[in-house]
């Protein structure tokens, strides 16, 4: 029973629900090679898995899941890798465009797209117009393609500096909002919980602003083992968290 998610504490109040969860999909390689596979097998079912979280996150009534489907810092893989990567995202934006509008689903990507293929970033361009006839209520997935945190704060601040220079923005009036709004995630929320599965500690320059006061949450599944009872786990550890976000309890 420990691992439920609950939904109602023993008074009957509701318990909070994290709105907006991250995850780094990692273990595809790992999960491919165990079983004598190539490692784009381990994408593919990883892809399979992103399919399966983000509509159990839907129906559970998360709002936001964010997923690191490529950084910065992959395109150091093999050409066959990251060829077999782009197509599966193709794969599925193709399928979302056909989807996204009848099960309520917003698709929006962030990262920087300029050096991603012209078909995906079309594609990308096709589920951001259908996001925008979508109600801002409906489940919002995210999906962080040729994303890097440090690449993300550095094209925010040459923007904001750029609009300094044009005499559109002071120096003086940069807060957290101000500087949020110029960042690829302005409009979302900051994510509750944060979890890497397949037994890496770290965060791979992920969301590095966004995470300030997330929760996060470790696991030794590979991604493509991680299932809706992994995600119930990890959302049980994080219903018995304490978040103060610096402040002391009352
Ligand atoms: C990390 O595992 C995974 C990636 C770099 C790619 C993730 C991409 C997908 C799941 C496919 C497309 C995504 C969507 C949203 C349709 P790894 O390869 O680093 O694993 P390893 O650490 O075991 O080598």
């Amino acid at each position: 029973m420990t691992d439920m998610i609950k939904t109602n504490d023993t008074a009957g109040q509701a318990v909070r629900l994290p709105r907006h969860i991250a995850i780094i999909m990692d273990g595809n390689g790992r999960w491919a090679t165990r079983r004598g596979l190539p490692r784009t097998a381990g994408h593919k079912a990883g892809a399979e898995t992103f399919r399966r979280i983000a509509t159990y996150c839907k129906n559970i009534g998360i709002q936001y899941l964010t997923v690191y489907a490529f950084s910065t810092e992959n395109w150091k893989r093999s050409a066959d890798e990251v060829g077999a990567i782009m197509a599966l995202l193709k794969k599925y934006l193709l399928e979302a465009v056909d989807t996204m509008e009848r099960d309520h689903i917003r698709l929006h990507f962030l990262g920087d797209m300029s050096p991603i293929s012209p078909e995906l970033r079309a594609l990308a361009r096709e589920t951001d117009e259908i996001t925008e006839h979508l109600s801002i209520d409906d489940f919002q997935a995210n999906v962080c393609l040729n994303y890097g945190g440090r690449d993300e704060i550095l094209r925010a601040v040459r923007q904001f500096a750029a609009d300094c220079a044009a005499g559109e923005r002071t120096p003086e009036e940069l807060d957290d909002a101000l500087f949020s709004s110029y960042l690829d995630t302005r409009g979302i929320p900051d994510p509750d919980l944060i979890i890497r599965p397949s037994g890496e500690l770290r965060l791979s320059n992920f969301l590095l602003w966004q995470c300030a006061y997330s929760e996060f949450y470790f696991t030794d599944a590979l991604w493509p083992d991680f299932d809706e009872a992994e995600l119930d786990r990890a959302i049980a550890a994080y219903q018995k968290r304490d978040r103060r976000f610096g402040g002391v309890k009352k």
